[in-house]
């Protein structure tokens, strides 16, 4: 049997609307569980200033992932640096439950999630307060019409931009060579970001610590490329 699980949804704020999915299929009744008791307890506040210090007590780095998905890869990153808190972004029911799942089963005490639009937490944060951000196989939005709605653009990289530390790394992967072209051509022309590639190798060699994510093993399947890019704040 499946729970319906009513949970209070970010409301559509004044000039801005967050686009996609916000639930799939109907809730497993554990996944129903930890969405009525885990999530609120470590849910990022719904207003407010955000900082180290209010989300985990004390003054560890912060750490940002937009759009996790089902959360396999926050949760990888959570589980090898238990010192950094990391906040993860998601609208997406299914896909918070995921991420919870993984927090109970791995006992991971340094994951706060904010289920919604990743813009509403990156206003709120300290300036400079992030050491890394990931933003992994965002939707691409290939149609001309609406390349507003890509996450790469002048006015959400502004705020990512204000909340990453000096020297901190904003990771971004995507499979669709327009968006590849997109985050380029957008990437480039910004004075406060800078590409760390150096040599053609760094197109090919995957670090060790960036493993596929959900998406990166369909888009894998349908024989698609994979493209990871990183940029380092000045
Ligand atoms: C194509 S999926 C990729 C999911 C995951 N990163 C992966 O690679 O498997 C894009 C995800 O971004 C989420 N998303 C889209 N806009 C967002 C926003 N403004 N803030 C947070 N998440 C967002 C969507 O709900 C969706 O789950």
């Amino acid at each position: 049997m499946s729970l319906p699980v009513p949970i209070a949804q970010p409301g559509p704020r004044p000039g801005r609307r967050l686009h996609g999915r916000r639930q799939g299929h109907a809730l497993k009744p554990r996944a129903g569980r930890l969405v009525a008791e885990l999530l609120p307890r470590i849910a990022v506040p719904a207003d407010g200033p955000l900082d180290a210090r209010l989300l985990f007590g004390d003054d560890r780095p912060l750490a940002l992932e937009i759009g996790f998905g089902k959360g396999e890869h926050l949760a990888f990153q959570a589980a090898r640096a238990p010192g950094t808190g990391f906040i993860g972004c998601e609208p997406y029911l299914n896909g918070v439950a995921g991420l919870l799942a993984a927090v109970a089963d791995q006992g991971l005490a340094n994951v706060r999630i904010h289920m919604g639009d990743a813009l509403d937490v990156l206003e709120r944060l300290a300036p400079a307060s992030l050491a890394t951000a990931w933003l992994l196989h965002p939707d691409p939005w290939p149609k001309a019409r609406h390349a507003k709605r890509r996450f790469v653009n002048p006015g959400p990289l502004d705020l990512l931009a204000r909340a990453l530390a000096p020297g901190g790394l904003f990771r971004i992967a995507t499979d669709h060579p327009l968006y590849l072209r997109h985050v380029l051509v957008t990437m480039q022309q910004r004075r406060d970001f800078a590409w760390t590639a150096r040599t053609p190798e760094d197109w090919t060699r995957v670090p060790q610590d960036w493993p596929d994510t959900r998406f990166a093993r369909k888009a894998r399947g349908l024989g698609h490329e994979i493209w990871r890019l990183e940029y380092r704040r000045r």
